[in-house]
């Protein structure tokens, strides 16, 4: 993702190293310690000499940037250790014991498996005592920046703590990593636990002060290797650095750090030679923002790259939509002024730090730092529907069609990107794009499965920017042409019929006749207690808010299928709300009355998944890795050993392409696929 190479000050550079960044961090024990764990993985440095690289000896080495053990800021784990979930019970705890009609399983008997539980012999269930207050570790990913001074290399990155509880300032971190390049230690710093001590401000959607890390996309030295510059992209700002006496990066948080705004979000910086001036060249605005470091002031936010799209275009709606994606502050809920559907507001004139704590709080997050680029972070969450790797949202709409969109999410329990508004609001921590529509809060109209577009401008924005804008990355074609014509009549025989469609995917919402779904929200007190709401098209049966499959004229077209990829004994198959209500989902019911109720197990708060999955797009797969809804297949060989097909008897994909030359000529087929490669029926 991002170069630095070495400088000795010299004329002959076969001396020199060059430095590059993994984007993704890896695994560091793939078989005892899976994705999930905030450990779990580390960041990677790869580095070579220019001397071995010209004389083509290179071995290309590695350092390695190890996980956080703690960042600073700690979670309430209370509801995850069978103690002091029992504790709570007794106290009547409602938070935690949510009492639905069908949870039948609530207390401590309910917790599946203690995973997460940071002492099982604990019984404090005070709200001072340590189970409630456990520190919380992060590892490095998203590696965006590198920088070398003084035989230090340091990287930005947004750290990631996938462990539950599902929580703004417990999900990430704006790390710092250090490499020293003499000892080849690494250290890494969190600077949003410096930010926390800054004093909040009064006058929020004016200063820029205490306004956490996101997205780190980037960092810059004076030449001394004294005075650092670090660029946040979500929050719009460029934050001031210096070293302190052990040589850690220090912000002066206590005296009041110093920000420069820039224009709309910013994704590099340099400093001049003399180390009077920075710029950032900021990618939304297509503009260059100028700093004086003398005197401590931005000189011009805007200076103009290229002319931004024209409102009243296409071009620009998708640019607002992405702005909304990639801001951690806040736009408006409104963008168009005359109510004539065009949206004229310029994308220069918007100012997100007058709408802060729309995003997330204090900007600590933005969509895209899960969703870097409209991608994927490839971190598996612990979501309120259990352990989720991060869908990249290529194969959400079809290319050619923007009205044809996949059902959401692993289990198809939400319809539209309207609906993800929750996360600006649960997960990050904001209050969403929908709460001041000419002073009305509208957030508690969006559900799942609810209202898909007309809410707010910068919601339909956003769901503009992913289906006109978000495209597979460009991969190779396969150069033989029998190789093509045997992997294609293979995923004819064996795949099309759930992963054909131009999404690679036969989920979606144009098979049947409702998106909105449902009328009313079809979560009820929890995760599983319906209120017997029923979808609006009755031929449509569901579970919760899973919708489970169509039924038209005797044909039944399922939209949850197993593939043989779910265990509820899986001690990592737990839901990340905690276990508000919940237990392994056994459906019952009669389908054709559209409602199946879905009633829990004596198993406990187990994630969903036995009923099975959405069909997850193939577009793109070749970047995606690892595979399933729990990243538990590290690569495509990975799949084919544990991916059944059903209609094979439940064999798997390994067994029933048995011919090694088939298998092969699959997986290379399937890392070739993009929007070039044409998809089946
Ligand atoms: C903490 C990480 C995180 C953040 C922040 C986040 N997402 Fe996601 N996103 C995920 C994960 C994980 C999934 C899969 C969830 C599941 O299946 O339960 C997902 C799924 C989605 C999907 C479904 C794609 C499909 O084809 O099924 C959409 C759309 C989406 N996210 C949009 C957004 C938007 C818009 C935002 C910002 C408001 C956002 N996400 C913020 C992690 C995140
Ligand atoms: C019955 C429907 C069905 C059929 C047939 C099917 N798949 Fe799948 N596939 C799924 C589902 C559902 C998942 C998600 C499983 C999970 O996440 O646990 C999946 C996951 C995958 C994944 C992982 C994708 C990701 O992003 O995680 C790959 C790759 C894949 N399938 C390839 C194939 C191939 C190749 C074939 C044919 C040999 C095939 N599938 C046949 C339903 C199907």
């Amino acid at each position: 993702m991002a170069i630095a190479i070495s400088n000795d000050g010299d004329t002959e550079d076969r001396d020199e190293s060059v430095y590059v960044t993994r984007f993704y961090s890896e695994l560091i024990d793939p078989v005892n310690r899976p994705d999930g764990f905030n450990d779990a993985k580390a960041g990677k440095i790869l580095y070579f000499s220019v001397a071995d690289s010209l004389a083509h000896t290179q071995t290309v080495k590695e350092y390695q940037l190890l996980p956080l053990a703690d960042a600073g800021f700690t979670a309430d784990r209370r509801q995850y250790c069978l103690n002091t979930r029992a504790a709570l019970q007794g106290i009547g705890d409602t938070v935690f014991f949510n009492s639905g009609p069908d949870n039948s399983g609530n207390g401590a008997a309910a917790l599946a498996h203690d995973t997460f539980c940071p002492d099982t012999a604990s019984t404090d269930a005070t709200a001072e005592g340590a189970i409630a207050n456990n520190p919380q570790g992060a590892y490095t990913n998203n590696l965006h920046g590198i920088t070398i001074r003084n035989n230090t290399l340091y990287i930005p990155n947004v750290g990631a703590s996938p462990e539950p509880p599902v929580k703004f300032n417990v999900n990430f971190q704006a790390l710092i990593s250090t490499v020293n390049l003499t000892s080849g230690h690494d250290k890494t710093i969190n600077l949003n636990s410096l930010i926390k001590s800054e004093v909040q401000p009064t006058n929020e959607t004016e200063s820029l002060d205490r306004l956490f890390g996101n997205d780190l996309v980037a960092i810059e030295a004076s030449t001394n290797g004294k005075d650092f510059l670090l660029l946040s992209r979500g929050g719009n700002y460029v934050l001031r650095a210096t070293l302190d006496n052990n040589g850690t990066l220090d912000i002066g948080a206590s005296e009041g750090a110093v920000r420069f705004q820039t224009g709309n979000i910013p994704s590099g910086v340099v400093m001049s030679l003399d180390g009077k001036r920075a710029y950032t060249n900021n990618e939304v605005n297509t503009s260059v923002t100028a700093i004086d470091l003398v005197d401590n002031q931005v000189i011009s936010r805007d200076i103009s790259s290229s002319k931004p799209p024209t409102p009243g275009t296409q071009e620009h709606r998708n640019l607002l939509g992405k702005l909304a994606f990639f801001t951690a502050l806040g736009t408006p809920d409104t963008l168009d002024r005359d109510k004539d559907g065009v949206f004229d507001m310029e994308v220069r004139e918007i100012d997100p730090l007058s709408f802060r704590g729309k995003a997330s709080d204090n900007g600590w997050s933005s969509c895209a730092s899960c969703h870097e680029d409209g991608y994927s972070d490839n971190v598996t969450w612990f979501f309120p529907t259990g352990p989720r790797q991060t869908i990249p949202l290529e194969g959400t709409f079809a290319n050619n069609d923007p009205a044809d969109q996949r059902i959401l999410n692993w289990n198809a329990v939400r319809g539209s990107v309207t609906d993800f508004n929750n996360n600006s609001r649960g997960v990050q921590g904001g209050t969403g794009f929908a709460s001041n529509i000419d002073g009305i809060d509208k957030s508690t109209t969006i559900f799942n499965h609810g209202p898909t577009q007309g809410v707010s401008d910068a919601l339909d924005a956003m769901s503009e920017w992913v289906a006109n804008a978000i495209r597979a990355p460009i991969m190779p074609d396969l150069v033989d042409a029998n190789a093509t014509a045997s992997a294609r009549n293979t995923f004819e025989a064996y795949c099309s019929a759930c992963h054909g469609g131009a999404k690679w995917t036969k989920s979606s919402i144009n098979r049947f006749d409702t998106n909105p779904t449902f009328e009313t929200d079809p979560l009820g007190a929890n995760f599983f207690a319906q209120g017997g709401v029923k979808p609006i098209d009755p031929t449509l049966s569901v579970a919760g808010p899973q919708i489970r499959s169509l039924t038209i004229g005797g044909m039944v077209t399922s939209f949850l299928d197993d593939v043989g990829t779910f265990a509820a004994g899986n001690p990592l198959e737990l839901r990340g709300a905690g276990a508000i209500g919940g237990g392994a989902i056994t459906a019952t019911g009669d389908p054709n009355e559209g409602l199946v109720t879905a009633k829990q197990s004596t198993q406990g708060f187990v994630a969903l998944g036995a009923i099975g999955f959405n069909t997850p797009s193939l577009l793109g797969v070749a970047t995606s890795a690892p595979y399933f809804h729990d990243g538990s297949a590290a690569s495509l060989s990975e799949v084919f050993a544990r991916h059944t097909l059903t209609e094979q008897g439940g064999d798997t994909i390994a067994n029933v392409v048995s011919d090694a030359d088939a298998l092969k000529n699959l997986r290379n087929f399937l890392l070739s696929i993009d929007d070039q490669t044409p998809p089946f029926n």
